[in-house]
């Protein structure tokens, strides 16, 4: 058995709207291995896309804890909490969220830019921007190194946002519905390439995802329902109610 790298314990999220509340994690329990690779399914608006936020850091749950390798995350302080999401955590979203003015190397760049201060930017630039372009290439982007996001395809844009993900090494890939806006072809090379690096790095990974094929292939399948989590069999199950 590999050692555990995450645990989350009774998450609650609600959501305000004016006077209503929307309930949306319901004290949701989780557990990650090391290297292990989970998918999540369920109904679009259930929750899914904000349990990725809270366990990558880019919110935080009403109610619970997340800790990864013991560590409480939620205990830290603002700034800590910021180096734990620039240096453990990579995301890939389904929209690729890259910025728009940057080339596809300075885009993959900017993580390890983040991460640094001023003064350790300048020694690392250089080996940040070979580690940029390697994984870039490994990706098959060589002839597009310079291209801006609107001058490339949705494929060529998820794979340079894989490539962000991938740059500052981190131990958990948090995937959104990486393959959601790209065609069934474009999809399924995204997917051959999310996996090849992931297998080649042997990081954790929890997939959200609407494909069945893509969910079949984690270590485990978790239906997202009522705002929790539960094992789900490898089988396709179309119509689990009926
Ligand atoms: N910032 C927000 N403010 C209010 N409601 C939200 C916000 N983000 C998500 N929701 C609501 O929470 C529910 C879960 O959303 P989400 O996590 O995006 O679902 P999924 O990713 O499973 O489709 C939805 O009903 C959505 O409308
Ligand atoms: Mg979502």
């Amino acid at each position: 058995m590999s050692e555990t790298l995450l645990v989350a314990r009774g998450i609650r999220k609600n959501y305000r709207m004016g006077s209503s509340v929307i309930e949306v994690l319901k004290g949701l329990d989780l557990e990650i291995g090391e290297g292990e690779v989970v998918a999540v399914v369920g109904a679009s608006g259930i929750g899914k896309s904000t349990l990725l936020h809270i366990l990558g850091l880019l919110d935080r749950p009403d109610q619970g804890t997340v800790h990864c390798r013991g560590i409480d995350l939620f205990s830290l302080s603002q700034r800590e909490r910021a180096r734990w999401r620039n240096r453990t955590f990579g995301f890939i979203f389904q929209f690729y969220h890259l910025v728009p003015e940057l080339t596809a190397l300075e885009n993959v760049i900017l993580p390890v830019m983040i991460g640094n201060g001023t003064m350790a930017w300048s020694g690392k630039k250089k080996a940040a921007g070979e580690r940029a372009r390697e994984i870039l290439v490994d990706l098959g982007l060589e002839g597009r190194l310079k291209h801006r996001p609107p001058q490339l395809s949705g494929g060529e844009r998820q794979r340079v946002a894989i490539a962000r993900a991938l740059v500052n090494d981190p131990d958990l890939l948090l995937c959104d519905e990486p393959t959601g806006n790209l065609d069934p072809e474009t999809s399924t090379g995204v997917s051959e390439a999310l996996w090849r690096m992931n297998e080649d790095r042997e990081q954790a990974m929890l997939l959200v995802t609407h494909d069945e094929r893509l969910a079949a292939r984690a270590d485990r399948i978790l239906r997202m329902v009522e705002g929790r989590l539960e094992e789900r069999g490898a089988s396709i199950d179309p119509d689990p109610a009926g």
